[in-house]
Formats: C-alpha cells, sequence, structure tokens
C-alpha cells in the first residue's frame, strides 16, 4: 500500500472482508504468517501449540509468526498436522523473513 494511505485503518478492512467472504464461502480455518502484533486484533492466535505445521519450517524466533483463526467452531482440536499452501505460495523464500 502506498505509504500515504498508510494507518488509515484499510488494511484492517480489507482483513475483515477477507475473513467474512472466507466465512461466507464455507471456509473453516485461516492460517497467516504476519507480525504477531497486528493479527492478533483480528482474532489471530499462534497455530503451532495447536497442532499446525507451517508448510516450510519457521525458525523459533518467528514460531508466534504462524497464525491461525477458527470460522467455525470446534474445528481446532480436532484436525491437525502439516497445512499444504496455494501454489502461487509453495516457494521456500516466501516463508523466510
Ligand atoms: C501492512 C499494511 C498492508 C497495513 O495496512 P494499513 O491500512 O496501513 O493498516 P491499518 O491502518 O488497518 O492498521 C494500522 C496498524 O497496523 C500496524 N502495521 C502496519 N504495518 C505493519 C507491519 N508491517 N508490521 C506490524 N504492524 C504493522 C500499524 O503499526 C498500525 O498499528 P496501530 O493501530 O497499533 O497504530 C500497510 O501498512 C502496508 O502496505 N505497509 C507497507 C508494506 C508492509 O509493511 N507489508 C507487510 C509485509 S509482511
Amino acid at each position: 500500500m502506498v505509504p500515504d494511505f498508510q494507518g488509515q485503518g484499510i488494511g484492517g478492512q480489507l482483513i475483515k472482508r477477507g475473513l467474512q467472504w472466507l466465512s461466507a464461502s464455507g471456509t473453516d480455518l485461516v492460517f497467516v504468517l504476519g507480525h504477531p502484533g497486528y493479527y492478533p486484533r483480528y482474532g489471530f492466535q499462534p497455530a503451532s501449540p495447536l497442532g499446525f505445521e507451517a508448510p516450510y519450517p519457521i525458525p523459533d524466533k518467528d514460531a508466534d509468526a504462524w497464525m491461525v483463526q477458527a470460522l467455525r467452531p470446534n474445528v481446532i482440536g480436532t484436525v491437525s498436522g502439516k497445512v499444504v499452501c496455494a501454489d502461487v505460495l509453495d516457494r521456500p523464500e516466501y516463508w523466510r523473513e
């Protein structure tokens, strides 16, 4: 986003709208690799302790950046394992800082 338009809530609105769209389309779980000080305000929490392994290894120092949000009740705790990402994101360099 161009700097002049950052910090006005646009990113947050896009996240909220995206979550609404995913929920309406039947998505159960949403994963992000992002800033652990930012995404929790939109309902994300660390995914590794809940049993979800990232597609590529995340260094321990960044472990909290791998996050998940359930869009349906009773999903977390019933599934676990290594997450497979979309082909466009399936490159190891996208998962490193
Ligand atoms: C990241 C980005 C999409 C967020 O969109 P936005 O419209 O500016 O975000 P919002 O206005 O909804 O939220 C602003 C909050 O996000 C925080 N934030 C913005 N960029 C951030 C980042 N990269 N990491 C952590 N927090 C960030 C701001 O500090 C601000 O926090 P505050 O509410 O406590 O003051 C946008 O700022 C951007 O394009 N930045 C440049 C590129 C970038 O940093 N991308 C991230 C790559 S992982």
